[in-house]
């Protein structure tokens, strides 16, 4: 649905060069949302810029639908745009309307007829809960109530697309989860496909699918989310699991074993003592749900070094779980 390849984006100015995206390839599938996680500064901002084209990428191809935007001119270009909504951490609604003028404004500009536009504000309110403030100003509304403004605006030209920046970044804890539940619900109910980013853990936990990290103006992983935090040395997985400081102790094996889907309701812990008469050390972890899935991590300390505990090691990869030893100085590589 959204293929990025190669995308690079530098800004010039002043004898200062700075390379916002640095050759990024992501693929966005159909119905699919995705995160893009980064620190102030990261690129995400301008990747997502360089989506919709209100930046002009210097390298690299944006295909939507099938359709190279890069390729595009004139009206053309204009209605792959209408294909594409965008939703912002500070809204940018226009305070001298109401909420319902804020929705119709993008209808009018697409020069939607009267009778129709009203229509389809209304059916636009109903969908983000918003028909009793129709007549409100924005200044009267609450932060949520403005983002859910935003979403219904985004929405009017019935985009197949829908990009978010930042956009739970000024709520609460309790709004922002109210928001990603109506992303999450339109994402389903429209099939629409969500491209956003955030500097929230939450926000991958709560909706995403898949993600990435940027950094630098580059992905430094990416892919489905229940992959990701299984895969050693994941970032994600370590900002969505903190685990204590790994400290292996001489004669032990520490490990870290990261279980999703049906792993989580095996009692694997018990079972690899009984099994091989040996006491497990649990040393922390944590088990949430995310993307809707349960997913847990364990840090675990295992009496004798690596080498002596093979096969216990491979008991528990037959088990499904994805496990990464902390010392495995003494292990052979796997
Ligand atoms: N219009 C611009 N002109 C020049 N440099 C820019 C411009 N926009 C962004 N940059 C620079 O590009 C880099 C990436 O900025 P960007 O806004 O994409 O980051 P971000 O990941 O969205 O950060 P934040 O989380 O703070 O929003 C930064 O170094 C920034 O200073
Ligand atoms: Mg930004």
């Amino acid at each position: 649905m959204i293929q990025i390849e190669k995308l690079r984006k530098v800004y010039r100015g002043r004898g200062r060069e700075v390379t916002a995206v640095d050759g990024v390839d992501l693929t966005v599938a159909e119905g699919e949302v995705f995160g893009v996680l980064g620190r102030s500064g990261a690129g995400k901002s301008t990747l997502l810029r360089c989506v919709n084209l209100l930046e002009r990428p210097d390298e690299g191809r944006v295909v939507i639908g099938g359709r190279d935007l890069l390729a595009l001119r004139g009206g053309e270009l204009r209605r792959a745009r209408q294909g594409i909504g965008m939703i912002h951490q500070h809204f940018g609604l226009l305070g001298s309307r109401t909420v319902a003028g804020n929705v119709a404004f993008p209808l009018e500009v697409m020069g939607v007829p009267r009778a129709e536009r009203a229509k389809r504000v209304a059916e636009l309110l109903e969908l983000v809960g918003l028909t009793e403030h129709a007549g409100a100003y924005p200044a009267r509304i609450s932060g949520g109530q403005k983002q859910r403004v935003g979403i219904a605006r985004a929405l009017a030209g019935r985009p197949r697309v829908l990009l978010s920046d930042e956009a739970t970044s000024s709520l609460d804890p309790e709004t922002t989860a109210s928001i990603l539940a109506l992303l999450r619900d339109l994402n389903r109910r429209l099939g629409l496909t969500v491209l956003l980013i955030t500097h929230e853990m939450d926000v991958v936990k709560r909706i995403c699918d898949s993600a990435a990290v940027m950094r630098d103006g580059r992905f430094t992983e990416s892919g489905p989310v229940p992959e990701l935090l299984a895969r050693p040395g994941s970032e994600l997985a370590r900002g969505l699991f903190p685990l204590p400081p790994a400290e292996p102790r001489d004669g032990s094996t520490l490990i870290e074993v990261t279980f999703t889907g049906g792993a989580t309701g095996e009692p694997f812990v018990s079972a690899l003592a009984r099994k091989y008469s040996v006491d497990v050390n649990i040393l922390g972890g944590a088990v949430e749900t995310v993307g809707g899935e349960r997913v847990g991590r364990l840090q675990l300390e295992l009496p004798g070094d690596p080498p002596q505990n093979a096969a216990q090691l491979a008991f528990l990869r037959e088990s499904g779980l994805a496990v990464e030893i902390k010392n495995p100085d003494r292990e052979d590589a796997r």
